[in-house]
């Protein structure tokens, strides 16, 4: 629409309700599409949990943020976070805020390519096999396509078939067939995984071996998605240290996680801060995603940061996110769950490498507020004010009780759950009055 901005000043300051009314006002989601954003509407009604896995009892809600200040490729987005950890949405917000000094997020994202494994044993000749097998490639590539007519529909399908062979594991050589599967629209998995049983038979005919496994690979480094960052040091001056000063103590966080694992892997989790909660909002599989980035995190041999942050000719700060990112917006849970739905609607991701793409900004952004608050006053203080409201509620405050006892423990600096009982039952003795200060 081009009116649209996601720089919602003030917004932390109003109340859920006056914050859904801007979020409505943003992107003209209707009035159930709202209240189903907003958990009531029975956002996710028993009878369809029911279907959706097994075994079900009941539904679980988790809170759902919205992170605002995103600009990724000149348009304004608000990003549906679904998360218990307080500090995420507000990072990723004030992350975005920066870079939005700097132009925005530049966000790419390669073909939706994706990997399915057969594994082949007890060939007599692994170099025949391999011949075999590229000689019927049209053919093993037809069949896999028969199988799903959904991928096709969407334009995608079985696009190659690649052979891998490792002549040594703990019972013997194998010979791994990949299919390259484009799936669009499509996470893909559902389609991989029976496009590769269907194909398995055929391949122990073509090669006279014997098919064990037949599942997609998690490690989907064909389907990359990418942001780019860029922030001019005067937007990160910030209490009495200027921004070449925090800059430096970014590049000092950011050389930590390049070279240290232990170090790599809080940093790594940084950045799945900002992307697990927009998976989970759009029902898609954070776990797959997890363990694809990890793993590509690995792919020189050994674990390191995911992200790169460097300083420019000019000073500025810059930091890329190059990272697997298989996502669907058709389909599974995205399509089952009424809050993914509205969440889509929300982001206004037209293909699923939109969404990857704003995935991965995200991501960086949850990065850069860790980095950049670690590297400065430390991570405890953006958690304070939070972290004492969920003390708080622990302890058993209600109500306007919430904030007043939180307010005093951080102002005293004493968050623990002993201090909040005794604040909670004192406010009701005449002898200490609380967040009267
Ligand atoms: C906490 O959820 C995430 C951080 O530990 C990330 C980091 O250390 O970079 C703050």
């Amino acid at each position: 629409m081009g009116t649209k901005n996601s720089r919602l000043q003030g917004f932390y300051q109003l109340s859920p309700s006056e914050r859904l009314q801007m979020v409505g006002a943003f992107d003209g989601l209707n009035e159930e599409e709202l209240l189903t954003l907003q958990g009531g509407n029975g956002s996710l009604p028993l009878e369809r949990a029911d279907k959706m896995i097994e075994n079900v009892v009941g539904t679980f809600n988790l809170p759902l943020g919205i992170a605002t200040n995103f600009l990724i490729n000149g348009r304004d987005v608000l990003v549906p976070m679904v998360v218990e950890e307080p500090s995420i949405v507000a990072g990723a917000s004030y992350a975005a805020r920066l870079v939005r000094a700097g132009g925005g997020f530049q966000a790419s994202s390669t073909e939706p390519l994706m990997i399915g494994q057969v594994q082949l044993v007890d060939l007599a000749s692994p170099e025949r096999a391999v011949l075999a097998i590229l000689e019927h490639k049209d053919e093993l590539l037809a069949l896999a396509n028969a199988q799903s007519a959904s991928l096709s529909r969407l334009g995608g399908g079985a696009r190659d078939i690649e052979t891998r062979y490792f002549a040594s594991s703990p019972m013997g050589p194998m010979l791994i067939v990949h299919l390259i599967v484009d799936c669009r629209d499509a996470m893909g998995a559902n389609a991989i995984n029976s496009m590769c049983e269907t194909i398995a038979p055929r391949l122990e005919t073509i090669t006279g071996g014997r098919a064990y496994l037949r599942i997609l690979s998690n490690l989907s480094d064909r389907r990359l998605a990418c942001a780019r960052a860029v922030v001019p040091p005067a937007a990160l001056e910030r209490d009495g240290l200027s921004g070449e000063e925090v800059i430096e103590g970014i590049l000092w966080a950011y050389s930590f996680a390049a070279v240290d694992p232990y170090r790599a892997t809080t940093h790594n989790k940084g950045i799945m801060n900002g992307i697990d909660p927009v998976l989970i909002a759009t029902g898609n599989d954070w776990r797959a995603v997890e363990a694809g980035a990890h793993a590509y995190a690995s792919r020189d041999g050994h674990y390191t940061s995911m992200s790169v942050w460097e300083r420019d000719a000019a000073g500025n700060l810059v930091g890329t996110l190059e990272i697997p990112l298989a996502v669907g917006i058709v389909g599974g849970a995205t399509k089952v769950h009424p809050t993914a739905q509205a969440a889509l609607k929300l982001l206004g991701v037209k293909t699923a490498n939109e969404l990857a793409e704003v995935c991965v900004c995200a991501g960086l952004a949850s990065n850069l507020a860790a980095m950049r608050a670690l590297a400065t006053e430390g991570i405890q203080r953006g958690h304070m004010g939070l972290h004492a409201r969920q003390i708080a509620m622990a302890a058993g405050a209600t109500g306007p009780l919430v904030e007043q006892v939180a307010h005093r423990m951080v102002q005293e600096r004493n968050i623990k759950p002993a201090r909040a009982e005794a604040l909670l039952s004192a406010l009701y003795g005449p002898e200490l009055e609380i967040g009267a200060s």
